[in-house]
């Protein structure tokens, strides 16, 4: 007879959404179990862009340095290559993902952690081994075959797939971490904004040697756009995995035209196509094929099931937005649902999730679709054109680089191309500058700061309540600490300086008042940790005696400028407003 198990939250999937969630439960005491329907992590190397906010979730999970053990470091991630092939001369390049010295000083200020490239099937592993040493609770090959909801909890039932035999569990809250097809999203009716099927691509998963092609221009991309072969972005984008002998070949196809030929043999010439060497010798390992969707849900959560990662936005890879924006879905949710669990917080906590995280969804599903689209006028520079002959196309491709002035506008159309892309491949903004205005910030009045660059490809610093908090590198004794480092780890922290000591009684009394934990830390001369650069100084918008109140996200959750004539009170009551329990 089915008996049925009870747990506190049911995360089903173990993507890179799912398995940050099952951490992050683990590590916060959660009660939970994660399901997932194959029998281990994902099997091809698929996204592979982790961006800095994702490696400072990585950070505060105790994950960090095994991921960028296994990843290959932002040093060589940069250069984006744009030629016919890769023995052909090249034709243009960016430099990428805060590589360029133009570009490097401002990811390198902007957080303790650097980008790397580590591609799915590396990472789950890396994830998965560290959420079940926090303690989770994982069960591969066990798919979820309906769920239902009620007032007081949620019914599952899942299917363990070694053995066909069926399984209720009773949860109070679900999280559908079920990816792209998502089942839970499907069964319980989650509306869908956007489009789907916009166009189609493939992945050729394949070893060659290509170390002379590219290890004198490191990069993560290299775009070749063959003469004659043109279908969006492209004859194959060839993907590093690992360098530079493991690669992915994406290229995009039209559907309407039946789908392309993925036999070894058609794999292997169009391998060769865009290598140009006919001597590096090839080995598939595997394809596999994926539609472009701009699709995100109009609701994340829906009574007590909440939708993470690509069940509830699915965007095309340009921006490599898909594992980063999943991995932070979880991060957002996680701490919220162990504080309602726990009792810190009330039921009401939980809309906030919603609040925050779907304004990002939408915004990346747009910016994502929207690069792909930007990515037309590098062919039209070049002289490309769909139906084009491989003859015509070379004539067309002869005439960029011809002289006389038609040619040199071409040129500078070109080079106005490129550099759009850095939309698509430094477009810190979107990564890191992510800002939150839900019930669970205590916002103090003030308006957000103008940004004094372009928002996308900038990120600016603020403590503005909704903010990320800004890193800056600090001095405990001997130790650098990032302000990041100070907070986070599932609970609250009050960050304050010269003559803030009334903040930290404030926090401990409160601490113990609402039974929560709240850390307090004072940094500048003489305190517990010193700014000799000045950074925090020059960052934190607040005066030495005011506070900032960081949730366990990083996120500013309440600040006040200076000393307050009750520190205690207004402390509580920005403590109360933001776990809704006024
Ligand atoms: P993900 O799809 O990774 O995981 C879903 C999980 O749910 C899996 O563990 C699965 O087993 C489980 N599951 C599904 N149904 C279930 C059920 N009924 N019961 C139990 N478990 C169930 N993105 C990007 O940014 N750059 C890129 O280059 C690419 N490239 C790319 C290539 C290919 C071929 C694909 C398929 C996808 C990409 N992506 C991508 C997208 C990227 O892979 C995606 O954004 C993340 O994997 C999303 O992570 P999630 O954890 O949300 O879902």
């Amino acid at each position: 007879m089915d008996t049925i198990e009870q747990t506190d939250v049911l995360v089903v999937g173990a993507g890179p959404a799912g398995l940050t969630m099952a951490a992050a439960l683990a590590k916060y005491g959660v009660n939970a179990v994660t399901v997932t329907k194959y029998a281990g992590t994902a099997h091809s190397p698929r996204a592979h862009i982790t961006n800095q906010r994702t490696m400072e979730v990585f950070r505060d999970l105790g994950l960090e340095d095994a991921v960028r053990e296994a990843a290959t470091p932002n040093e060589l991630m940069g250069n984006n290559v744009w030629a016919t092939s890769f023995a052909a001369p090249e034709i243009a390049r960016l430099l990428t993902w805060g590589s360029g010295p133009e570009r490097h000083s401002d990811y390198e200020l902007a957080s303790p952690s650097s980008m790397c490239n580590i591609p799915q099937h590396v990472l789950e592993p890396v994830l998965h081994h560290g959420a079940v040493e926090l303690g989770a609770d994982l069960r591969f090959s066990t798919e979820l075959v309906s769920v239902q909801q009620d007032d007081d909890a949620v019914t599952a039932v899942v299917r363990h797939r070694d053995t066909g035999n069926e399984q209720t569990i009773r949860a109070r809250y679900l999280i559908g971490a079920d990816g792209g097809r998502s089942t839970v999203a499907e069964q319980l009716d989650f509306p869908m904004l956007g489009e789907t099927d916009l166009g189609a691509s493939a992945n050729i998963w394949l070893e060659a040697d290509l170390t002379k092609y590219t290890a004198y221009r490191p990069g993560t991309l290299y775009w070749m756009t063959q003469p004659g072969n043109d279908y969006w972005v492209g004859s194959g984008t060839w993907i590093c995995v690992k360098p530079w002998t493991e690669w992915v070949l994406l290229f995009m196809y039209d559907p309407s035209e039946g789908e392309p030929d993925l036999s070894e043999e058609a794999c292997i010439a169009r391998a060769r196509t865009t290598i140009g060497d006919p001597d590096v010798d090839i080995t598939i390992k595997s394809t596999s094929l994926w539609q472009i969707n701009h699709v995100v849900a109009e609701q994340y959560r829906m009574g007590r099931v909440f939708l993470v990662g690509d069940a509830a936005h699915r965007h095309p890879p340009a921006n490599g937005l898909g594992t980063n924006t999943s991995v932070q879905d979880s991060f957002n949710l996680a701490w919220k649902l162990a504080a309602v669990l726990r009792g810190d917080a009330s039921e009401a906590l939980l809309a906030t999730y919603h609040d925050e995280r779907q304004p990002v969804g939408r915004q990346v599903v747009d910016r994502a679709m929207k690069s792909v689209a930007d990515m037309l006028p590098i062919s039209q520079a070049l002289g490309f054109a769909p139906g084009q002959s491989h003859e015509e196309g070379q004539q067309a491709l002869d005439g960029l680089f011809a002289p006389g002035p038609e040619s040199e506008q071409r040129r500078a159309a070109l080079a106005e191309a490129i550099e759009l892309q850095n939309y698509q491949f430094n477009a810190h903004g979107v990564e890191l500058g992510q800002q939150y205005e839900s019930a669970a910030v205590a916002g103090d009045g003030t308006p957000w700061p103008a940004p004094e660059r372009d928002a996308e490809l900038y990120y600016e610093a603020t403590t503005h309540p909704g903010a990320r908090l800004p890193h800056a590198w600090l001095q405990r004794g001997t130790e650098a600490v990032s302000t990041i480092d100070l907070t986070g780890h599932g609970g609250f922290t009050l960050l304050t300086g010269i003559g803030g000591e009334a903040w930290v009684q404030a926090a401990a009394a409160v601490a113990e008042d609402l039974g929560i934990t709240l850390t307090a830390h004072t940094i500048g001369h003489g305190c517990e940790l010193t700014d000799p650069l000045g950074r925090w100084a020059e960052l934190r918008e607040i005066g030495d005696a005011g506070a900032l109140l960081v949730r366990p996200d990083h996120h500013i959750a309440w600040r006040s400028t200076d000393l307050a004539d009750d520190p205690a009170g207004d402390l509580e009551a920005a403590v109360r407003r933001v776990l809704a329990r006024e």
